[in-house]
């Protein structure tokens, strides 16, 4: 090995799947399966590129996002930890479906240490159609991954030349390349420039060890997504056997109907936890005067399924008294 490779940053990517190593078997056509490409083949592809990084594979899975879910988060939160102790590691990977790259980004942010680059990728066209954008994204994934200066951020999500932090990232397009994702409250916190990768401020978790333990069950939470005239029964459909949260995607700043309200009030008092998000593609629901004696929950920045992801850790970590859960929803 030279003296120039021994310098090179080691990355380690972890391959879940999704549509960036998608195939739909013509350049053009609409129709395609994601998954298709194992990541020894993806790595090989890569090096046609000559990236000054050394990159290591692990397969993890190779299934749409869709699909993914707590056996996937287990498997990949444990190869991130085993990355993280492992000297020789210098930032983490993950290729990921779209769909839910937002979720398990906010996941992993939420239950790993800020100690070094975790970057999860993303492409909205497959490997094999025209203007396909995996491998420009990859390539950035990798900048970012290699770079110190990514650490201390917690997990970040690369799409296009933009980089977003894991609380923040949002898919905001169903297909097509452009910005199919969107960071709020806070836009991107980073770009890549084919000279420069810029960061916009400073590490705000430097050190920072997981905020919560990696939940060892994950509760199931459902979404109620709110429509005009929903009747109460559908609260009482929607929960599972021994519900402990639920989500409420409102209408605007988090309302629904006084219905629905009411029976929720019902279930709150039997301890179910009620967080309000907002069906709102954008915007903050802050805390109303009657969530106090209610024990509502507001979501403030976070949509309903990163909303949803929150909930679950919390609960997970017998954090059940709302003032803390409000905490949490606050936190930057
Ligand atoms: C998926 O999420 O697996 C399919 C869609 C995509 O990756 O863009």
């Amino acid at each position: 090995m030279s003296e120039k490779n021994t310098k090179q940053p080691t990355i380690r990517v972890l391959a879940t799947g999704g549509t960036i190593v998608g195939m739909a078997g013509s350049a053009t056509r609409h129709e395609y399966l994601p998954g298709q490409i194992g990541i020894d083949d993806w790595l090989g592809r890569v090096a046609e590129f000559g990236l000054p990084a050394q990159m290591l594979g692990t397969q993890i899975a190779n299934i749409g996002s869709e699909d993914i879910g707590p056996a996937v988060w287990t498997a990949l939160h444990g190869a991130i930890l085993e990355a993280m102790t492992d000297d020789a590691v210098d930032g983490i990977v993950i290729t990921h479906g779209t769909d839910t790259a937002e979720e398990t980004a906010f996941l992993l942010d939420l239950t790993l240490p800020a100690r070094k680059p975790i970057v999860i990728v993303g492409a909205m066209r497959p490997a094999d159609a025209v203007g396909s954008d995996g491998m420009r994204n990859f390539v950035n994934a990798v900048r970012v991954a290699s770079d110190p200066g990514a650490s201390g951020r917690g997990v970040l999500l690369v799409m296009g030349d933009r980089v977003l932090a894991a609380r923040d990232a949002r898919k905001v397009r169903t297909r097509g390349t452009d910005d199919a994702f969107r960071g709020f409250p806070r836009g991107s916190i980073g770009l890549v420039t084919p000279a420069a990768l810029e960061w916009f401020g400073n590490p705000w978790r430097e050190g920072e060890d997981a905020r919560y333990a990696y939940p060892t069950a994950m509760p199931e939470v459902p979404i109620l997504y709110i429509g005009a005239g929903m009747t109460a029964e559908l609260v009482d459909r929607i929960l599972p056997a021994n519900p402990s949260g639920i989500v409420v995607a409102g209408v605007g700043e988090g309302n629904m109907p006084n219905a629905v309200r009411e029976r929720l009030i019902e279930h709150r008092k039997n301890g179910l936890i009620v967080v309000r998000a907002s069906r709102v593609d954008e915007g903050l629901v802050d805390r109303e005067p009657e969530d106090d004696p209610n024990g509502f929950i507001a979501a403030r920045a976070l949509n309903p399924q990163k909303s949803r992801v929150l909930l679950m850790v919390l609960i997970a970590s017998g954090i059940a008294d709302a003032a803390s859960i409000q905490k949490a929803f606050d936190q930057p």
